[in-house]
């Protein structure tokens, strides 16, 4: 069991004006808990009361599927984009905690040895003494466990926000139809491409990506590594070939000009999309237009 301070980015719109502000929280739970059930936890409270002891509003976010399958719940969490389904409480726990959890363990069967010495052997003073130190090492581990610790959630911040967590990813969608991503034919299978397909078609949408790339922004022409993901099965599967020619000039234009290869995006992705070996391939048929099908 834990009890965590949950810091939430509250922020609202009235008359086109936004307000935002911090506002804390405290969890007292199972550390197993993943960072969506907290928040339902919070929400669910009759009276939901900050540590300053105000009457508060439930928290806006959002959610589809809570099993890492609809990527709604993407936020920044402890300064890192992640989904909040997926991002358990003992993730964002130092390593103090973990280390008193294994010293629990170890205690624990410290003592277990030692009743058993003393069942067997009827010993001795020595062991009763470790024991004894075993059990207030327990104690104060124990204690610690419960030491506050503060897990910040703030919403995506390329994306407008809606309001607290909620932010409008329309662009998202607007971005896919502007780089003309979606079949005007039939799909043609690619036995050995399969694989990079099946990778491809996994992304969420989540926009984690998208948070962590230095050179994705409203404002620019750069779609980000979302869009180039995506790109990749479509490039495979279009057999008509003047919309393919559309998409890979898409491609260029809002994709590979403005990608520095930094790949910032690659260690982020909640789904471990191989988005380099992705990156290698989009480029190869759009802007390299080498056959690799
Ligand atoms: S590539 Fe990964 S991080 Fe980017 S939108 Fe898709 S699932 Fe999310
Ligand atoms: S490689 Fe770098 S610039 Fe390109 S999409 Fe990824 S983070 Fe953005
Ligand atoms: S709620 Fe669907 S991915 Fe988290």
């Amino acid at each position: 069991m834990v009890v965590v301070n949950i810091k939430i980015k509250r922020t609202s719109f009235e008359n086109d004006k936004e307000n935002s502000y911090f506002q804390t929280f405290v969890y007292d739970g199972d550390i197993n808990s993943s960072i969506a059930f907290v928040i339902e936890d919070i929400n669910s409270r009759k009276d939901i009361i900050d540590v300053n002891g105000k009457k508060s509003s439930k928290i806006n976010w959002e959610c589809g599927c809570l099993q890492k399958k609809c990527g709604a719940c993407g936020m920044i969490i402890n300064g890192s984009p992640s989904l909040a389904c997926s991002s358990f409480l003992m993730d964002f726990l130092d390593n103090n905690n973990s280390n008193n959890d294994k010293v629990n363990k170890n205690n624990n069967i410290n003592n277990k040895n030692n009743n058993i010495n003393n069942k067997n052997n009827n010993i001795n003073n020595k062991n009763n003494n470790i024991n004894n130190i075993d059990n207030v090492n327990n104690k104060n581990n124990k204690k610690n466990n419960n030491i506050s610790k503060t897990i910040t959630l703030e919403p995506l911040s390329k994306f407008p926000t809606v309001n607290d967590l909620i932010v409008n990813k329309k662009m998202v969608f607007d971005s896919l139809n502007e780089m003309k991503l979606y079949l005007e034919s039939d799909a043609k299978l690619s036995k050995n491409q399969h694989e990079s397909e099946y990778q491809s078609s996994r992304c969420l949408m989540c926009g984690c990506c998208l948070e962590v790339c230095p050179n994705f922004n409203l404002e620019n022409d750069f779609n980000g590594a979302l869009s180039m993901v995506n790109a990749f099965k479509l490039l495979i599967q279009e057999k008509d070939e003047k919309h393919k020619e559309k998409m890979m000039d898409e491609y260029n234009k809002h994709y590979y000009a403005h990608c520095g290869k930094s790949l910032s995006c690659n260690d982020i992705c909640p789904m471990n999309i191989p988005i380099e070996e992705l990156l290698n391939k989009s480029n190869a048929i759009a802007v390299w237009k080498r056959k690799i099908d």
